[in-house]
């Protein structure tokens, strides 16, 4: 009898284990445990067994009556626990999993590196200069003296006396020069800063400075070379119209426009009706940037360009604030 007990306490429990519905393991308590069941019946069959056995018997019996019931009780838990967590639908595994949140990049460099791209491909490289500038690199190399009005139009961070945080990114064009013999083809992206803040101004922006320096360069080139980057960045439809201008660093100077990406140059709020937004200032190298770079002026002309990065990501998705840019709103930035 002690190897019935034995053999059938292990088989109950292993059917106990493979039940897979609260309903089976039911079946299973009521085979084994119920009135009818098969531990009743050992019980009963104790009458049988010779009395010097017996009570050892009755215990080994009870003891697998007891750890039967366990098990069905544990059972019951890891079945409840899995229904839970499907709410009594089966497992689905060709379900996609959770997606997980990922970064992704800002608005304001995946602009500057389509830029960048279109100047690659023309044989531009990439310079950069510190965001922490001379005055002398930042206005007196460029033909902007101290007394020079010019200045005003630069709100001007200052760090401490003949330091300041760089107002436009035209001061590595300086020290490109510097450092390298013409010909020069670079392209500057990076921070700016000036003190001012509204709705089209943020005290930090985003320029790309240009610079070409060879024999013989002329205006024409500055022209083509604009006009071809519009038309790979704004598409084949886009106008673009020169504007004289001065900038002390470029003679002659001019702004330059493109026809309004919003209305297509019919006239809008976004271009306050004139059909066209300002994107850019360029012009020629002046010759007394390049005698502070030691270049022959004879010899060597130039072009020079700044673009606005922010104005030119705003036009391009209808960004109404360049404020959005800064303010690290993941509704905003998720958009693009
Ligand atoms: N540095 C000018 C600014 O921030 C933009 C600019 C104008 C850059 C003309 C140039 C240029 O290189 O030739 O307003």
């Amino acid at each position: 009898m002690k190897d019935e007990l034995e053999a059938f306490a292990k088989d109950a429990l292993e059917q106990i284990q493979l039940a897979s519905s609260a309903q089976s393991l039911e079946e299973a308590r009521v085979h084994y445990l119920g009135r009818k069941g098969k531990i009743t019946e050992i019980l009963r069959g104790l009458s049988q067994v010779p009395e010097a056995e017996r009570p050892a018997m009755g215990q080994a019996a009870n003891q697998v009556k007891q750890s039967l019931s366990e098990a069905i009780d544990a059972r019951k838990a890891e079945l409840e626990a899995v229904s839970d967590a499907n709410e009594g639908e089966p497992a689905d595994f060709s379900l996609p999993s959770r997606r997980r949140s990922e970064g992704h990049i800002h608005v304001i460099n995946q602009v500057t590196e389509e830029i960048l791209s279109i100047f690659f491909e023309l044989g531009f490289q990439t310079a950069t200069g510190p965001d922490i500038e001379t005055e002398y690199y930042n206005f007196e190399s460029l033909n902007i003296p101290a007394d020079h009005p010019a200045r005003d139009s630069h709100d001007t961070f200052f760090v401490k006396p003949g330091v300041v945080l760089r107002t436009h990114t035209s001061p590595v064009q300086m020290r490109v020069m510097e450092k390298m013999q013409p010909p020069v083809a670079v392209v500057v992206p990076g921070r700016v800063y000036r003190v001012d803040n509204d709705a089209s101004h943020s005290p930090m922006f985003y320029q790309i400075e240009g610079l070409l320096v060879d024999e013989r360069v002329s205006f024409a080139e500055l022209k083509g070379t604009l006009m071809l980057f519009v038309h790979r960045f704004f598409g084949k439809t886009a106008k673009i119209r020169f504007r004289p201008h001065f900038f002390p660093f470029t003679e002659p100077s001019a702004e330059m426009d493109v026809s309004c990406t919003v209305c297509q140059g019919k006239g809008c709020r976004v271009c306050k009706h004139s059909g066209w937004l300002e994107v850019l200032g360029c012009g020629m190298v002046h010759p007394n940037v390049f005698r502070h770079a030691g270049y022959d002026s004879e010899k060597y002309t130039g072009f020079a360009f700044g673009l606005g990065v922010d104005r030119i990501a705003m036009l391009r998705h209808a960004i109404p604030s360049i404020t959005h840019l800064y303010e690290n709103d993941l509704r905003f930035l998720e958009q693009f």
